[in-house]
């Protein structure tokens, strides 16, 4: 009979599924309080500190643990919310040609066109631990495209402006 070891190195079950897909490995952590808005320039109670930032980040949180992530091992969720209340989200889908990787932000824009398209107001991703991450820039000019200057991120250093995240952007002004 062969015997199997049945525990890899970090004490995982080897045949458990979480071990066998890399990208559900992911331990996720309470979220952090958001719902001041945490921008620490601005004094409680005044600007934009009335949006229920932890909804938004328990909804990046949820669509990151479907992240298809087997090659970099590191899910990543985004989360929108639309001027019509809606909230559009997103995980990473990778692929064995690595370059063909899909982040997060791709298939949360993609949600929102399909889903009847509008502007986004509210905007955050979340790393495998459910923690804060700064879109990519190629990903900041898809927000951009979709929230314009006045969309609001939620950034590690607290909320900010997408203006602040991508100052001086190139856009669809540019090519008229
Ligand atoms: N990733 C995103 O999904 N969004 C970002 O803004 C940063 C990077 C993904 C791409 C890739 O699957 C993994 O994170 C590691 O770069």
């Amino acid at each position: 009979m062969v015997r199997r070891h049945r525990h890899g190195p970090a004490g995982l079950h080897l045949d458990d599924p979480v071990r066998r897909d890399p990208a559900r490995r992911v331990a996720v952590r309470p979220t952090t309080t958001h719902a001041q808005g945490g921008r620490p320039d601005l004094p409680e109670g005044v600007g934009r500190v009335n949006f229920d930032w932890d909804q938004l980040v328990d909804a990046a949180t949820k669509a990151m643990r479907n992240a298809y992530a087997p090659y970099s091992k590191f899910p990543v969720g985004a989360a929108g919310r639309t001027t019509d209340g809606r909230f559009v989200t997103g995980c990473n889908v990778e692929n064995a040609a690595y370059g063909v990787a899909l982040c997060a932000e791709c298939g949360m824009i993609s949600q929102l066109v399909l889903s009847g398209g509008g502007r986004l107001t509210h905007f955050v991703a979340v790393n495998g631990e459910g923690e804060v991450l700064m879109p990519c820039g190629r990903c900041r000019q898809l927000l951009w495209e979709h929230g314009g200057p006045e969309l609001e991120v939620l950034t590690k250093a607290g909320v900010k402006r997408m203006d602040e995240v991508l100052p001086d952007a190139f856009g669809a002004d540019d090519l008229a």
